[in-house]
C-alpha cells in the first residue's frame, strides 16, 4: 500500500492530484482508513502489530504528501513569477504623438511667465507698414536698419517686420495707457544664413506704460523673468546701447547657462551669454506718436530673440536646426 501510494504521489504534478491521493488513501473511505476500521476483526495478538504498522504507513504517506504539496506550491509560485515577469528588452509598438516645436515651447513658457506677472498677450501682423515698423518708432529716415540690405520691402509702404516692436505701436494706438503687454512672433531681416543667423527668426516684445514707471521697474521685471526661466543663480548685466525708440537703452547679457558664469568655450570664457535682450525706457516721442501723454506716463520696453533663448536653454548650437523640421532633431524636445 505504501509503495503504491508513494508511486502515485511521485507521478502527481499538481495540487489537485495530491488532494485526490490523500482522499484515496486517508479519506473517510480511503484504503488505509478501511484497514484501520477492520482492526476490530483481528486477533488480539495481531491487532497491535498491524495497528502500529498501519499508523507508520499513515504517517509516512502524510509526510510524503505534505512534502510533495509544499514542493508543488513552490513550483506553482515560481511559475507564476516567471509568467508575470516583464521582458524589458522586448520591442514595443510605439504610437508616435506629435508635440510642440521647441520654439513654440519656449514662446509658451515665456508667455506663461509674463502672464503670471500680469501681462496681456497681443499679436500683430508679420507684414507691417513701414510707418509702424520705423517711423512711429522714431527710426530716423537715415537709420542703418532702414537700409534696403536689412529689410525685406514688399513695396514703399509695406515690409516684413524687422522686429516685434511695431506691435507696441499697435497696442498703444488701440488701448492707450496704462498698458502691460507682450507679443511674440516671426520677424525678418535680410541676413545670410549661418549657424547663428537666419533671415526669419522670432522675437518676444514687452511693453509697460503707466504712471511713475522707471528703469528700476524694467530691471526688476527682467531679472525675475531671467531667474524664472534659467534658474535662481542667474545674473544679468546691462550694457548701454542705442535704439531709436528707447532712451536710455540697454542690452542685457545673462550668465552663461553652460558654465553658470565660470567661463567655458560656449561663452568664449566670459561667463556671459551675450545680447539675449534689448530694452529701455520708451522714448517720449514714441508715446506722443501714439497719443499718450508723455508728461503723465512713462514706460519701459524690451525685446528678446526667442531663437537665441531656445538655443541657450537647450544647448542647440545651430539655428538652422530649428527650421529644418527634421523629426530626428525635433523629437528630442
Ligand atoms: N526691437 C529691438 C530689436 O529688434 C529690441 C528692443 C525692443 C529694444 C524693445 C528695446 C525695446 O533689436
Amino acid at each position: 500500500l505504501l509503495k503504491s501510494a508513494i508511486e502515485e504521489i511521485k507521478k502527481s504534478n499538481d495540487l489537485n492530484d495530491i488532494e485526490k491521493i490523500r482522499i484515496k488513501y486517508l479519506g473517510k473511505k480511503g484504503q488505509l482508513t478501511l484497514i484501520l476500521r477492520e482492526m476490530g476483526n483481528l486477533s488480539k495478538e495481531l491487532r497491535p502489530i498491524i495497528g502500529q504498522k498501519a499508523n507508520e504507513v499513515r504517517f509516512e504517506i502524510e509526510r510524503i504528501l505534505d512534502e510533495t504539496k509544499t514542493k508543488l506550491e513552490q513550483q506553482e509560485k515560481f511559475e507564476k513569477i516567471r509568467i508575470e515577469t516583464i521582458d524589458i528588452t522586448e520591442r514595443r509598438k510605439v504610437n508616435y504623438l506629435g508635440h510642440k516645436h521647441p520654439l513654440l515651447q519656449t514662446i509658451k513658457e515665456l508667455e506663461d511667465l509674463f502672464i503670471s506677472m500680469g501681462f496681456n498677450v497681443v499679436t500683430g501682423p508679420e507684414i507691417e507698414t513701414v510707418e509702424n515698423n520705423f517711423d512711429m518708432l522714431n527710426s530716423p529716415e537715415n537709420h542703418p536698419s532702414r537700409d534696403l540690405s536689412d529689410t525685406f520691402y514688399i513695396n514703399d509702404k509695406l515690409l516684413l517686420r524687422t522686429h516685434t516692436s511695431p506691435v507696441q505701436i499697435r497696442a498703444m494706438m488701440k488701448y492707450n495707457a496704462p498698458l502691460k503687454i507682450i507679443s511674440a512672433g516671426r520677424t525678418f531681416r535680410f541676413d545670410d544664413v549661418d549657424d547663428t543667423h537666419s533671415p526669419m527668426f522670432h522675437q518676444l516684445e514687452g511693453l509697460v506704460v503707466d504712471e511713475n514707471i522707471s528703469m528700476a521697474n524694467l530691471k526688476y521685471t527682467l531679472d525675475i523673468f531671467i531667474k524664472e526661466l534659467f534658474g535662481k543663480d542667474m545674473k544679468t548685466r546691462y550694457r548701454p546701447h542705442y535704439f531709436p525708440f528707447t532712451e536710455p537703452s540697454a542690452e542685457v547679457d545673462v550668465t552663461c547657462v553652460e558654465c553658470r558664469g565660470e567661463g567655458c568655450p560656449h561663452c568664449n570664457y566670459t561667463g556671459w551669454s551675450m545680447e539675449l535682450l534689448g530694452c529701455g525706457m520708451v522714448h517720449p516721442k514714441v508715446l506722443e506718436n501714439c497719443g499718450i501723454d508723455s508728461e503723465k506716463y512713462t514706460g519701459f520696453a524690451f525685446g528678446m530673440g526667442v531663437d537665441r533663448i531656445t538655443m541657450v536653454k537647450y544647448g542647440i548650437k545651430d539655428i538652422r536646426l530649428l527650421f529644418d523640421n527634421d523629426n530626428r532633431f525635433l523629437e528630442q524636445f
